[in-house]
């Protein structure tokens, strides 16, 4: 019997050259329908676009991309340099075999951008050294800012790109070194502002005016009596301008999350280990599939979806998608992605720590070794529907968090996931609105009137407390 050695030998080759698992189809009818957690009020759950709809729409060329640097460490006729660029397509699933190779191809896609012209930032603010002053925005040690690239996607036009997953998951360590995936801290909203302001200047005010409020309305929730989110109709510019400015690195304002109550940067280094995305736990991770099926979502999908139903119908023409190829290889590095070396290293100190933290029952959500139980905790306000407990993880308990964006929000599921204490030592702000900017702070009482509930630890002697912030900043 020829056939099923070779059958074997086939697959045993491929295994070795480290080959992967099939890849997996992003739109599948099934597992969209199994995607997500529904909302607070389910009946207003969005409803997606169908599968056939969803491949007839084109798939995005990935051009060759250069890194972007502070205007005073720009190389010598780097711009010259880069107008001389012919466009080259870098991503080539045909090309791709092993899984260094899916991996390589991936971290492309991360830095690629979606948006080719002035969103948080244009290609002026890029080259004005006043707008990093302004913002806060961070510089690598290198002199570059990995939180967008130039682009040729035509010959002669260099363009800057951005919106890419590295434009809000990509961190500048204090040293300078880079950590992709780590929660960002690129000043999204705060370059909104100054976006905002030289806007209102060259355009006027009440234009600017107009069209912010035109761009809040994707935020607003028509079904709740009481929409919170209706503010932008009547808020001014100057107040709009003030919102950005609070917007700490770290938080960002995202498509279907809200300008009212901008979400905490979640750290995409051990994504894979995490049953719940969002800090609403509104995408169930079941497979890499679903890491690939929330990318396609957040990126291309969403700005579609009707809240409520009937299936949305547009136009794929008018539109632009990833392919199955590019989004697995975007999951497969996004798994790949692993911390900086930690330098807090155990001692007496920590030791003390990790005993406060098992007398106080941590563990009872931020269970070793993830550090979290990989469950979703009801918000006060909303009431867990009997079916839920079939299908998802969910605490009993609750810890009395700010429920406003888990209600008044379209990721708003009722819930908020238990986030893993891993990578507290490089990352913050800290809780899902990034309200808490240290763990020195998270454990003070005094945040409680800015930062409600999960009072853990807050009335610890101050020898514990340190302790156990000494030990958590070793996970
Ligand atoms: C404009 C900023 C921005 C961009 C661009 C962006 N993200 Fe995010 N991302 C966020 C914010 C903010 C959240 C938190 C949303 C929430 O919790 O409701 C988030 C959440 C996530 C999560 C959930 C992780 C968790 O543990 O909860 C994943 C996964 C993710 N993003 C992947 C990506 C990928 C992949 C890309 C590129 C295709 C991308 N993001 C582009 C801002 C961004
Ligand atoms: C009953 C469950 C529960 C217990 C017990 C618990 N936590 Fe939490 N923890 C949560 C939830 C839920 C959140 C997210 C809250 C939010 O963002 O609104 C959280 C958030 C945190 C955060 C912020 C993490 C981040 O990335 O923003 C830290 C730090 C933390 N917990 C540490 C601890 C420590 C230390 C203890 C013990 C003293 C503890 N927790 C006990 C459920 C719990």
């Amino acid at each position: 019997m020829k056939t099923p050695s070779l059958v074997v030998c086939f697959f045993g080759a491929a295994v070795l050259a480290g080959a992967q698992e099939p890849i997996p189809r992003t739109w599948d009818t099934a597992a969209v329908r199994e995607l997500e957690v529904p909302l607070a009020d389910a009946r207003y759950s969005p409803v997606h676009i169908p599968e056939e709809t969803y491949y007839r729409i084109p798939v995005r060329t990935i051009y060759r991309s250069y890194p972007v640097y502070h205007p005073k460490r720009e190389p010598a006729g780097y711009r010259d340099w880069l107008a001389a660029r012919e466009p080259e397509v870098v991503f080539d699933a045909a090309r791709l075999a092993s899984k260094a190779d899916w991996i390589a191809a991936g971290e492309i896609v991360f830095n690629s951008g979606t948006s080719f012209g002035p969103v948080l930032f244009g290609a002026g603010e890029v080259r004005n050294a006043e707008f990093y002053e302004q913002t806060g925005m961070p510089v690598a040690k290198d002199g570059t800012i990995p939180f967008a690239r130039w682009v040729v996607r035509k010959r002669g036009v260099v363009e800057l790109a951005s919106m890419g997953c590295n434009t809000c998951h990509t961190r500048v360590m204090p040293d300078g070194t880079v950590v992709p995936g780590a929660q960002g801290n690129n000043p999204g909203d705060r370059q909104g502002a100054w976006m905002l302001e030289r806007a209102a200047k060259f355009a006027g005010p009440e234009k600017i005016l107009e069209r912010m409020r035109a761009f809040a309305r994707q935020f607003e929730m028509p079904w709740l009596a009481e929409d919170p989110n209706r503010v932008y109709r009547t808020m001014g510019l100057a107040e709009m301008i003030e919102a950005g400015r609070r917007v700490p690195a770290g938080v960002n304002v995202r498509s279907n999350t809200s300008l009212l109550y901008p979400p905490q940067i979640p750290d995409l280094i051990g994504v894979g280990e995490r049953h719940y995305l969002d800090h609403t736990g509104l995408v169930h991770q079941k497979s890499i599939g679903d890491l690939m099926r929330y990318s396609s979502l957040v990126q291309d999908v969403l700005s579609t979806s009707a809240y409520g139903g009937p299936a949305p119908v547009v136009d794929p023409s008018k539109r632009v998608r990833f392919s199955d190829e590019q989004l697995f290889a975007l999951a497969t590095y996004l798994y790949s992605l692993r911390p900086p070396v930690n330098p807090n290293a155990f001692d007496a100190r920590t030791e003390q720590g990790r005993k406060v933290f098992a007398r106080l029952r941590c563990a009872a959500c931020h269970p070793a070794p993830l550090y979290t139980s990989n469950k979703l905790m009801p918000v006060d306000g909303f009431t867990p529907p009997e079916e839920h407990r079939k299908r998802l993880a969910i605490h009993d308990r609750r810890v009395g968090t700010d429920p406003r964006y888990a209600l008044h929000s379209r990721k708003g599921t009722g819930y908020y996931k238990v986030p893993s204490l891993k990578g507290l030592w490089y990352r913050g702000p800290l809780e899902h609105g990034g309200r808490v900017a240290t763990l020195e702070e998270w454990f003070d009482a005094g945040r409680i009137s800015r930062a409600p509930g999960h009072r853990f630890g807050l009335d610890l002697k101050n020898e514990d407390k340190t302790a156990l912030i000494a030990f958590l900043k070793t996970l």
